[in-house]
């Protein structure tokens, strides 16, 4: 089935210059990419964001983080992209995610790990909304 997922290339990947390899990856893996922007994103965008992790030990480090250098945002389309994007990404901690995937390829780290994407359809249409209209979504 045809999905939309929501991505985000954070702060450290932006800060090395690889957009434009993320994107390749994600490309390659056969999602397309049907809206992208690059924005600073506010203390209180992040907080909303990661609101579910807010009784978290790492909430107020992840919220520094996701605010400290731009993000670009996206919607991904494809057969399953949900899932899909998953896959490409990798294991949240990249020492533990596969040969080929983003995080494996670029993450610095647990929390510096280069990549977000939405864990369900439910919650992809949720994250979407926070930063995209459907005017700005170009299937
Ligand atoms: P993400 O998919 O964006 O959703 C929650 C984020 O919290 C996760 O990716 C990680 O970047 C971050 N995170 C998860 N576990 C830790 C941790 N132990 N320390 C710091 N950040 C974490």
């Amino acid at each position: 089935m045809t999905e939309r997922t929501f991505s985000i290339i954070k702060p450290d990947a932006t800060r090395r210059n690889l957009t434009g390899k993320v994107n390749a990856v994600i490309e390659d893996a056969g999602l397309r990419i049907v809206a992208q922007r690059r924005i600073k994103m506010t203390e209180a965008q992040a907080k909303k964001f990661y609101e579910v992790h807010a009784e978290r030990p790492f909430y107020g480090e992840l919220v520094e983080f996701m605010t400290s250098a731009p993000v670009v945002v996206q919607v991904l389309e494809g057969e399953n992209a949900v899932a899909r994007y998953r896959e490409v990404m990798g294991a949240t901690n990249p020492a533990q995610a596969a040969d080929g995937t983003i995080r494996k390829l670029y993450a610095e780290s647990v929390g510096e790990n280069s990549v977000h994407g939405s864990d369900s359809i439910e919650n992809a249409k949720i994250e979407i909304a926070q930063f995209f209209t459907d005017a700005d979504i170009v299937g």
